[in-house]
């Protein structure tokens, strides 16, 4: 018996990191898997490999989104879980006194917007069934002051938060659970990119970390796949941190 047994889920940006972990886990745990991104050629053979399905979606793009839950309706007939996932860092330097406004609009629409087209276009498929748990993927960076110099990204991931915790809260009587989760820094490209711009970077934030070491993708996937699961039935509107002690050292 697996914890996902019988459920479905959409996991954007499965194609890498925790998202890739999560299709696993997900897969793993007996969920039947939509596995959404930009890239066509990993997301086929990641579906091959979980026996799941892929769907080329820009989260970005309203019809990209909406089409990707449609698929998952049509193919599963239902959806369980929404795991909005997909997000950037920033290209350049962040920092308020440098980064310029399309910089910032980028990020906002690839990390913010994209969990508002998400949550729109799943809910109602989640109130018709009368259930469903929504996770959409913020930061650590978003509860603490981290001296990271990324504003854009700090202030998307806080919009998450805040976005989260009012859906949470509007949907809690429907059924509907709506949490964000709060990964600490987790070894994978998103992070790798990072750090080869700036190598210093990662000593310095390592210190910060009680447990001393970044995360591994697949111990942020068990936590989603906790928050998918029924196992997590009175947790909803949370910011659910998985960040190795970081935000309370
Ligand atoms: P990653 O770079 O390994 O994977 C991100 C995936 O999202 C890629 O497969 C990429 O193709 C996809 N993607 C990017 N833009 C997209 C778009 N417009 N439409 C569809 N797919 C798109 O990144 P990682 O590290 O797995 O990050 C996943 C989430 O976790 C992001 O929201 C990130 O901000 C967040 N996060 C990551 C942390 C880390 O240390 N790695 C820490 C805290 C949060």
């Amino acid at each position: 018996m697996g914890k996902l047994d019988g459920k479905v889920g959409v996991i954007t940006g499965g194609c890498s990191g925790i998202g890739l972990a999560t299709v696993r886990k997900f897969a793993a745990e007996g969920a039947k898997v939509v596995i959404a991104d930009l890239d066509e050629v990993r997301g086929k053979e990641i579906a091959d490999e979980v026996d799941g399905s892929f769907v080329r979606a820009d989260v970005t793009d309203a019809d990209d989104v909406a089409a990707m839950f449609a698929h998952a309706k049509e193919t599963y007939g239902r959806i369980d879980i929404a795991f909005n996932n997909a997000g950037i860092s920033p290209a350049d330097d962040d920092s308020i006194l440098k980064t310029g406004i399309d910089a910032w609009d980028r990020v906002q629409n690839v990390n913010l917007t994209s969990v508002y087209l998400c949550c729109k276009a799943v809910l109602p498929y989640m109130l018709e069934q009368g259930s469903g748990s929504i996770i959409n993927t913020a930061s650590f960076v978003a509860v603490m002051g981290a001296a990271t110099s990324q504003i854009s990204y700090t202030a998307s991931k806080g919009g998450v938060l805040a976005m989260t915790r009012e859906l949470g809260v509007q949907f809690a009587r429907k059924g509907i659970r709506v949490n964000s989760l709060c990964p600490g820094p987790v070894n994978t490209p998103l992070l790798q990119e990072l750090f080869a711009k700036d190598p210093e970077r990662a000593a310095r934030r390592l210190v910060h970390v009680p447990m001393g070491r970044f995360a591994e993708p697949e111990e942020i996937a068990n936590a989603v796949a906790f928050l998918g699961s029924d196992e997590s039935s009175f947790i909803t509107a949370t910011d659910f941190l998985v960040d190795g002690g970081l935000s309370n050292a």
